[in-house]
């Protein structure tokens, strides 16, 4: 079985969620604190070992490849940026109509080739000790099998996610057996309340699973659909991660996590809380 090399980043989204703010500019450009927040990301892929990142980007969304790659005039200034992009290599692949994040996966078919691929969503910040996506990539190398991240959210939010059906292991209570998955269903359907967050590691056997799926949830080709698919044929687990997530997609969530990075900062923490304490109304 094959290392994990390369990470495909479906960057494509409209951003309806943070309208109108996303008119123009790509959510993945909008700061968390000082860095965009697609810089998390690829920073949480090259902390984990990936050597490639593949961005499945749209018309119009230019911006994000080009914050890698292009040069500065203030170059000196941007050392952090640069080093990134020499860590690992970055490459993009257009996504020509808005089909779905199973249509942006396979997007990235010919890129990723016949070898096992992590995907990570710009949408879901993870902070925590070992990358998360770096958790799941220690899951496959003792499993050998593909692995979704899983998080427990309350009954009523289960209409916002793909939910598992899942046994959990003794040996290891982080680690599920999927019996099969449901894409955002509503509440009295889902089947428990563990919720599949942005971070996968995946067999390049969703490929083919990926061409012959037809519309799903909300008329999109839904990658949740092809990774039931995929558990019928071979082992998928999920993995209960260790960290703290936020939704960066979700205008709440984008603040919250403006909030928490800054006060991971020493040079704005102690003003930070002042300033929260004199707006408290
Ligand atoms: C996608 C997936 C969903 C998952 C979610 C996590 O949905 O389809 O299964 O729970 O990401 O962020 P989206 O939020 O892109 O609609």
């Amino acid at each position: 079985m094959k290392k994990i090399r390369k990470a495909v980043l479906p960057v494509a989204g409209l951003g309806t969620r943070f309208l109108p703010a996303t008119k123009t500019v790509p959510k993945e450009m909008f700061p968390i604190v000082d860095k965009p927040s697609i810089q998390y990301i690829v920073e949480e892929a090259v902390q984990s070992g990936i050597e490639q990142i593949i961005f499945v980007n749209a018309r119009g969304k230019e911006a994000i490849e080009d914050y890698f790659l292009k040069d500065h005039p203030q170059g000196k200034l941007l050392a952090e940026v640069q080093a990134l992009a020499k860590l690992a290599s970055i490459v993009t692949v257009r996504q020509k109509k808005p089909l779905g994040l199973g249509h942006a996966i396979l997007c990235a078919k010919d890129l990723v080739g016949n070898e096992p691929f992590a995907v990570l969503l710009g949408d879901d910040l993870v902070d925590a000790s070992t990358p998360c996506i770096r958790q799941l990539m220690r899951i496959f190398e003792e499993e050998k099998s593909s692995v979704i991240a899983l998080m427990n959210v309350e009954k009523n939010q289960t209409p916002l996610y793909g939910i598992a059906d899942a046994s959990q292991r003794k040996t290891n209570p982080r680690v599920y057996d999927i019996k099969t998955l449901v894409e955002k269903p509503p509440q009295e359907k889902a089947p428990s309340t563990l919720a599949i967050i942005g971070r996968y590691v995946l067999t390049p056997e969703i490929f083919p699973i990926l061409e012959d799926l037809s519309v799903g949830q909300g008329g999109e080709i839904q990658l949740t659909d092809a990774l039931v698919k995929l558990a019928m044929v071979q082992k998928v687990l999920g993995y209960q991660y260790e960290g703290l997530r936020f939704d960066a997609g979700d205008k709440f969530g984008f603040l919250e996590a403006n909030i928490y990075y800054a006060l991971k900062r020493p040079e704005f923490r102690d003003r930070l809380i002042q300033a929260l304490k004199r707006l408290e109304l």
